[in-house]
């Protein structure tokens, strides 16, 4: 196997994503794509082992049991993308099917370069499969997969994991155009989605009583004080998960316990907070398997597929570009 990376100068927009977010009038809000530093995607791998959080393990489990299947409604030959590996874990079934048939080429996808590292690891006993890694933003990195596109192939691409659910649902059909646009009828999106469930089932979740998930969420405020020099001081903050019901996704935020001022040197800015004041951090949307037809539909895919877990409510739907 092959193995390489290609990555760009995607940290600079850290201080200005920072800037902007907490000097808005409103709603103060990181984007969520920054929890994912070398501590974060560890911590991503301890909330995917708990017992309250099920998305991965079904997700998981899913491509173990279907892989084959998946694979055989695909047109050949294909080029695997995928968007936001993270450990790579998961991928391996996808992989291991489509190797019976032919050599394949995996391109992961990631802005977090320790995620590339872990799915490499992971992946590299594949003897049939080359990895090219490419540290960029999504539709960065499937622009130049699919630059990489020989005549006749068709690209699978992968994006697991509920990533979908972290943007509002509108902007997550504007990035599924986007995607779709870079692809031809034929190609595929294999994605995966968490499914609605009970409100009490999604708080534990995403505020789990070790209290890995808070950790997972403070440590955004630390990265901040690593990177940017900022003087947050943790024990001032607390991590709150809210259900929003209209939107259908569970919130995180960051409550100040007090009225503050946070010093961040990279941004040049002194941040206010009030007492309970919160940043917003992440939403995580829930999704129902008929809308999932639709969002297809709408985004000029056909939802050809569906594979939904016994366990714990969350579908694979496989669409197809038309
Ligand atoms: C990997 C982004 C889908 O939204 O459920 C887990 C991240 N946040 N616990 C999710 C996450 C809090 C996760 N995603």
């Amino acid at each position: 196997m092959l193995t390489g990376t290609i990555s760009s100068g995607i940290v600079t927009g850290f201080a200005q994503d920072v800037r902007a977010g907490l000097t808005t009038r409103g709603q103060k809000e990181l984007p969520s794509k920054y929890l994912y530093d070398t501590v974060g995607s560890a911590l991503f791998e301890v909330i995917s082992a708990l017992p309250e959080y099920g998305a991965t393990r079904a997700d998981e489990r899913l491509l173990r049991k279907h892989s084959r299947e998946i694979v055989s409604g695909l047109s050949s030959p294909v080029l695997v993308a995928e968007l936001g590996s993270g450990s790579g874990k998961k991928t391996r079934w996808i992989l291991e099917a489509l190797c019976r048939r032919q050599r394949t080429s995996y391109y992961p996808i990631e802005i977090s370069a320790t995620a590339l590292n872990m799915c490499r690891r992971e992946l590299g006993d594949l003897d049939a499969v080359s990895i090219v890694g490419f540290e960029r933003e999504y539709l960065d990195g499937l622009l130049e997969v699919a630059a990489r596109r020989e005549p006749g192939q068709h690209i699978l691409v992968l994006f697991l994991g509920s990533t979908i659910g972290n943007f509002d649902r509108p902007a997550g059909i504007r990035f599924l155009h986007e995607v779709r646009g870079i692809l031809v009828p034929g190609d595929s999106l294999l994605l995966g989605t968490d499914l609605e469930k009970s409100v009490s089932q999604l708080l534990l979740a995403y505020d789990d009583p070790l209290g890995v998930t808070a950790a997972f969420n403070l440590n955004l405020l630390a990265r901040i004080n690593r990177e940017l020099g900022a003087d947050f001081d943790l024990d001032q903050f607390e991590h709150i998960a809210r259900f929003n019901s209209e939107a259908r996704s569970i919130e995180m935020h960051l409550r100040s316990r007090r009225s503050q001022v946070v010093n961040v040197a990279g941004a040049e800015i002194a941040v206010s907070f009030s007492e309970n004041e919160t940043i917003w951090t992440e939403s995580s949307h829930k999704f129902c398997l008929e809308e999932l037809f639709q969002i297809a539909e709408e985004t000029n895919f056909h939802c050809a597929a569906q594979w939904v877990d016994r366990e714990w409510a969350f579908a694979e739907s496989l669409f197809t570009a038309t």
